[in-house]
């Protein structure tokens, strides 16, 4: 099988994540909740998780990031905590729904909503975002890149604009969390949404919200802390604030494992080495006679590639390669509807997304393009 569906979920994880996973809940332990030595064990592997995560995106204190479900539980909390009626927030036109239907659901109550045009290849339109910040904007968030097209928004351009006007900046970086460097100083990012089983290597179930000493989104969950027990609301220390009940401990452990792989690889060799990857995949798409291909053709992207075979239903397309050739992609919206808006794909039902990982080989990206060829050619 060639999975090619890694902006779904990264498969398969180094063997470290596997042990970790597999020791953590053989082990026990709730972490934080007694003195055992399964609790505390439970605890260090959190406490390890931030530390390395803290490390990966340059964020000087780990308290400061809150663990969650995954990238679209930990938006849910920036965008419900920062914003209320009343509010204006800026966004752009390549956000997954992970952005678009919590923003959806605060516009209903009263929060107005600005979309900036955003093009395929650079991103959202910066001069746009420029002039939609009035009084009333107290929050701007971005995708990091697209997981339709891998179109990388220009996040410290965009971070730089935000904080010239005092607005802050949360980034979604569902896509780039682990492929594509990133550091929360250098691009003004007050707020990062991030994923634990994609490019970070962890499993599902895992993820998390950095915030900055410069906002307090209010806590949109409240329960126990395991310490400050005699406080009537969520002690406002973090990471209690925002984590209530009892976290996944064996999840966690497994992301401290894969994100351990990331820095010891690093992020931009890692990022460097998809790049060359991601170009041969579009090289050889492109030669390929009725394939259409949206978004960047050439670097700098992430690793998610939309195309379409003229005259066929991307449906279809994913379909065969699943049945008849047993390479894994994802076909239709992806989750990302105003992305095919912008693209025009809307109506055809979506694109074609491959996406290659950190193990893909190249060889299993020429069997694909073959598999592509043939199929194009209705053999
Ligand atoms: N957001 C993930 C995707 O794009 C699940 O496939």
């Amino acid at each position: 099988m060639i999975y090619l569906d890694n902006a779904a979920t990264s498969w398969p994880k180094p063997e470290s994540v596997y042990t970790a996973v597999s020791e953590s809940l053989r082990r026990g332990g709730n972490p934080g909740r007694s003195n055992s030595e399964k609790s505390r064990l439970a605890a260090t592997d959190m406490t390890e998780a931030r530390a390395v995560l803290a490390q990966l995106f340059h964020i000087a204190d780990p308290n400061r990031i809150v663990f969650a479900l995954n990238a679209t539980d930990a938006i849910n909390l920036g965008l419900q905590g920062m914003l209320k009626p009343g509010d204006h927030v800026i966004t752009s036109q390549i956000e997954h729904n992970a952005v678009t239907r919590p923003l959806a659901y605060l516009e209903d109550a009263g929060v107005h909503v600005t979309k900036v045009s955003t093009d395929p290849v650079k991103g959202a339109d910066l001069n746009e975002i420029r002039a939609a910040i009035c009084p009333e904007t107290k929050l701007v968030i971005m995708s990091h890149a697209s997981n339709v097209t891998g179109t990388l928004n220009p996040i410290e351009e965009i971070g730089a604009i935000c904080r010239e006007a005092g607005v802050p900046f949360m980034v979604d970086a569902a896509q780039s969390a682990g492929a594509v460097p990133i550091d929360v100083v250098k691009m003004n990012i007050d707020l990062l949404a991030f994923p634990g089983h994609k490019s970070l290597l962890g499993p599902t179930g895992t993820g998390g919200l950095y915030v900055s000493e410069t906002v307090s989104p209010h806590p949109i969950r409240s329960g126990g802390t395991g310490v400050f027990s005699e406080v009537r609301l969520q002690p406002e220390q973090l990471p209690y604030y925002y984590e209530a009940g009892t976290q996944n401990a064996v999840g966690l452990a497994g992301l401290c494992a894969g994100t351990r792989y990331i820095l010891e690889r690093s992020v931009s060799g890692i990022y460097h080495e998809e790049q060359q990857m991601l170009q041969h995949l579009i090289d050889g798409l492109a030669a390929i006679p009725g394939v259409v291909i949206y978004g960047p053709l050439t670097s700098p992207r992430a690793a998610a590639v939309s195309f379409n075979i003229e005259g066929m239903d991307c449906a279809d397309v994913a379909m065969i390669l699943e049945t008849y050739y047993d390479i894994s992609v994802r076909s239709g919206l992806q989750c990302a509807p105003d992305t095919h808006r912008m693209l025009g794909t809307f109506d055809l039902g979506g694109t074609v997304r491959v996406s290659p990982g950190l193990f893909t080989t190249k060889e299993e990206i020429d069997t694909f393009l073959s598999a592509v060829s043939e199929i194009a050619q209705g053999d």
